[in-house]
C-alpha cells in the first residue's frame, strides 16, 4: 500500500516578503561545562600545569623507581608568577630518574605524525641534573622521548618537541628528573602544534572547524550558570582571563560539584580559552560576540548571593571595561591591553548580556544600575535582559516569567533571553509560541534551548533524531516570527564523552575526536539556509490526526537569488505536498534539497558520525505549482533559484 499521503498544500508568498531576519539569528552558546574549555576546546593537554588546585598535585603522580633516591615539594618561595604562586620542586640524590606524571584530561589525544610542543618554566636550585621529557601510550608504550639540559639559576622558559610514534587516545606525560640535583618546575604544558589556525596555545583545530561550519550568526560566551558561578567568589572574572597565562587565577568550575550524580573533582578553569580568545575566535568565526557578565547575583540555583546594591560600583566598572577593552582605541587603558595582546584593532562588540538566569526584583534593581552606566557611555550598545530560567524549572518560573516581561518592556533592554529545557513533544507542540507574542517591547532572543529526551539534564537523555526534529519544528516558529525572535542557540555546546556533566550537548567529543549530533545538523541546516527576509507561508490539511506534525517556513536569500524553504514531517509518513510560489519571478527548474532523516531514536556517534547527516540531490520540475514528497520524520530544506 502506498503510505504516501497528498492532503497537504503548502503555498509560500513570494511576492510578500515580511521581516529582514538578523544576520545574527542563529549563533552558538558556549559555556565551560563537560570539559567544554579545558580538556575541549582549549588544546592543552596538561592538567594542572602550574599546581595551582587545592590539591597541588592533582592530575600528577609520583614517579619514583625503588631505586630512585629524593623527594618531591610543592614550593611558593620566589615563585615564577605571584599570581600563581605554586611550584614543583624535584630533589633527586641519584642517578636514577625521579619525577612526576601528568594523565592530562581522562588521559592525552596524541596522533602520530602529529608535533607537540613540551614548554615549561624551569630553574636549577643545585646540580646539574637533566629533565627526561616523555609520552607513554595506555598500555605503557613509549611514544617518545627527549632529554633537556642546562637549566639557568633564574626561572626560564625552555621548550621542546616530542613526536610520538603512535596515536593514543590516553596517553601519559612524564618528566622525570636525571642524575641527582634540584630543579624547580612551573607551567608544564603540552600543545599539539596542530591548532584551529595553528595559533601556538590555541584551540582544538576539529572542534572549531565544526563551528565555522556552522557559519554562525554569534557567539554567546562564557556561559551560563558559570557566569554566575554558585558563590561570588566563584564568578566569572574576565580580568582574570586576559593576558599572560601565567597570571590568569584559576578558579575552580562550578560543574565541578554541581551534580552529585556526576561530579568531577578535577574540574578548574586555567582560563587558558579567556576572553581576548573568545573575541579572536569570533573574528575568525566572523561572528558576533555576545558577552554575558555577572550583575551582581550568584546562581540563584545555589547560594543566592547578591552584592548590596551600594557596592555594585566594580561589577558595573568591569563591563565598562570589558567594552573598552573590546572596542576601545589601542591607547584607552583597556584597549591598550588588548593591542599588548596583538590585537589593536576593535573587536567590534555590540551586544552585551546582563546577568544570565537572573530572576526577582532583585535582578531588576541590578539590571537598572548596569543598564544605566552602560548606556550613558555606550548609547550604542544593545542590551541583553533574561527571564530566568526555564519556567518548569525554577521557583514560581511562569509568574516570574510575567513579573520579568513586564519589566523589560518598561526599562526597554533591546533583546530579552528566554530558555527552554522540555521534552520534545513540547518544541514540536510550541512551533507557534511567538506567533500571537506581543511586539510592543524588547526582541526575544532564545539564548538556551534543548530538547530532553527524559527530563532535564537527566543523565540519560539522548541526542536522538527525535530531539533533533522538534528542535527543527520549533525553529520553524522562530524563523516564522524573525521580525521578533532576533537570535536562538542550543545549549550546551559540547559533552566530552568520558567527563560530561549535563546532556544532551550538540557536539561531542573525545580526546582525539568529535562528531555532531542530529541536534547539530538541524542548527546548522538553519544556519546556512538563513536568508535575508521572511516569507509568509500558508499550509492546509496539515495538522490532521494521522499526520500532527508538518511545519513549514521560508525566507528569500536576496544575493543568492533563491527562495529557501524549510519543512519539517515529524510524522511517520511520507508526506506529497502540493507547493504553490505565489508572485515568484521566473523560476529555475531545477533547485537543491538538503534532507536529514532518520529514526526517531538514531543518534551518532564516535564510531558512526554521520548516521544522521544532510544528503543533498538535485530536484526538477521546479514551477510556480509543482509537489515535492517529504520524508517521514525529515527535515527538509528546498532552495529554489529565481532568474530575475
Ligand atoms: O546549559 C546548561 C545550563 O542550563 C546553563 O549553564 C544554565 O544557564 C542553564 O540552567
Amino acid at each position: 500500500m502506498d503510505k504516501t499521503r497528498t492532503a497537504i498544500s503548502l503555498s509560500i508568498g513570494a511576492d510578500r516578503p515580511g521581516a529582514r531576519i538578523n544576520p545574527a539569528m542563529w549563533g552558538i552558546f558556549f559555556e565551560d561545562i563537560n570539559f567544554g574549555a579545558d580538556g575541549g576546546l582549549y588544546a592543552e593537554l596538561v592538567k594542572n600545569r602550574s599546581f595551582e588546585f587545592p590539591e597541588p598535585l592533582t592530575g600528577w603522580s609520583k614517579i619514583s623507581p625503588s631505586h630512585a633516591r629524593g623527594q618531591l615539594s610543592i614550593r611558593q618561595d620566589d615563585p615564577f608568577a605571584p599570581a600563581n604562586p605554586n611550584y614543583l620542586r624535584i630533589e633527586s640524590r641519584a642517578a636514577a630518574p625521579l619525577g612526576v606524571a601528568n594523565e592530562g584530561f581522562r588521559g592525552m589525544g596524541v596522533r602520530q605524525g602529529e608535533a607537540y610542543q613540551f614548554s615549561a618554566q624551569i630553574r636549577n636550585v643545585s646540580g646539574s641534573p637533566a629533565l627526561r621529557i616523555a609520552l607513554y601510550s595506555a598500555r605503557g608504550h613509549l611514544l617518545d622521548s627527549v632529554q633537556l639540559q642546562g637549566f639557568s639559576a633564574d626561572w626560564k622558559k625552555y621548550t621542546t618537541v616530542l613526536n610520538p610514534q603512535n596515536t593514543d587516545a590516553h596517553a601519559t606525560l612524564y618528566v622525570l628528573v636525571e642524575g641527582s640535583g634540584v630543579v624547580d618546575i612551573d607551567m608544564v604544558s603540552l600543545f599539539p602544534e596542530h591548532t584551529w589556525r595553528n595559533r601556538a596555545g590555541g584551540l582544538r583545530a576539529d572542534m572549531v572547524q565544526l563551528l565555522a561550519d556552522m557559519k554562525p550568526g554569534f557567539l554567546r560566551f562564557p556561559g551560563g550558570c558559570i557566569v554566575e558561578g554558585s558563590e561570588l567568589a566563584y564568578r566569572y572574572q574576565w580580568k582574570n582571563t586576559i593576558g599572560p597565562l601565567e597570571n590568569r587565577q584559576l578558579v575552580i568550575n562550578r560543574w565541578n560539584y554541581e551534580f552529585l550524580h556526576r561530579p568531577a573533582p578535577d574540574y578548574y578553569q586555567s582560563f587558558g580559552l579567556g576572553f581576548f580568545e573568545f573575541f579572536q575566535l569570533c573574528e575568525d568565526l566572523a561572528t558576533q560576540p555576545l558577552p554575558i557578565i555577572n550583575c551582581g547575583m550568584a546562581c540563584q540555583f545555589n547560594s543566592c548571593e547578591l552584592v548590596p546594591l551600594d557596592q555594585l560600583g566594580p561589577y558595573v566598572q568591569d563591563a565598562l571595561d570589558l567594552i573598552e577593552f573590546a572596542n576601545g582605541p589601542a591607547d584607552s587603558t583597556w584597549g591598550q591591553v588588548r593591542a599588548e595582546m596583538g590585537h589593536p584593532e576593535p573587536f567590534n562588540m555590540n551586544m552585551i548580556g546582563v546577568g544570565n538566569e537572573q530572576w526577582g526584583p532583585q535582578y531588576v534593581e541590578r539590571y537598572k544600575v548596569f543598564a544605566a552606566a552602560i548606556k550613558a557611555r555606550y548609547p550604542e550598545m544593545q542590551l541583553v535582559a533574561a527571564t530566568g530560567s526555564d519556567a518548569t524549572i525554577f521557583p514560581n518560573g511562569k509568574a516570574e516569567i510575567e513579573y520579568l516581561w513586564s519589566q523589560w518592556r518598561a526599562l526597554g533592554p533591546e533583546i530579552v533571553d528566554e530558555h527552554f529545557y522540555r521534552n520534545p513533544e513540547w518544541f514540536a507542540e510550541n512551533a507557534n509560541l511567538y506567533d500571537a507574542f506581543d511586539r510592543n517591547g524588547p526582541r526575544v532572543f532564545v539564548g538556551e534551548y534543548a530538547a530532553q529526551s527524559v527530563g532535564v539534564a537527566s543523565p540519560d537523555n539522548r541526542n536522538n533524531w527525535q530531539t533533533a526534529i522538534s528542535e527543527a519544528a520549533f525553529m520553524t516558529g522562530l524563523e516564522r516570527n524573525a521580525d521578533l525572535v532576533v537570535m536562538s542557540c542550543y545549549a550546551p555546546l559540547f559533552g566530552h564523552v568520558d567527563a560530561w556533566q549535563w546532556t544532551p550537548d550538540m557536539i561531542w567529543c573525545d580526546n582525539l575526536r568529535v562528531y555532531g549530533t542530529p541536534n547539530y545538523y538541524v542548527q546548522k541546516a538553519f544556519s546556512i539556509n538563513r536568508g535575508d527576509v521572511v516569507l509568509p507561508v500558508q499550509l492546509a490539511g496539515g495538522q490532521t490526526d494521522s499526520q500532527p506534525g508538518f511545519f513549514a517556513s521560508a525566507t528569500r536569500d536576496e544575493s543568492a537569488g533563491e527562495i529557501i524553504l524549510k519543512v519539517v514531517n515529524t510524522g511517520a509518513e511520507p508526506v506529497t505536498a502540493a507547493l504553490r510560489i505565489d508572485g515568484a519571478s521566473q523560476l529555475k527548474s531545477t533547485g537543491l534539497a538538503m534532507t536529514l532523516s532518520g529514526g526517531l531514536a538514531d543518534e551518532n556517534s564516535l564510531d558512526e558520525p554521520r548516521k544522521v547527516a544532510p544528503v543533498s540531490a538535485t530536484v526538477s520540475g521546479v514551477k510556480p505549482e509543482f509537489s515535492y514528497t517529504f520524508k517521514p520524520h525529515s527535515l527538509t530544506v528546498l532552495r529554489l533559484g529565481e532568474t530575475a
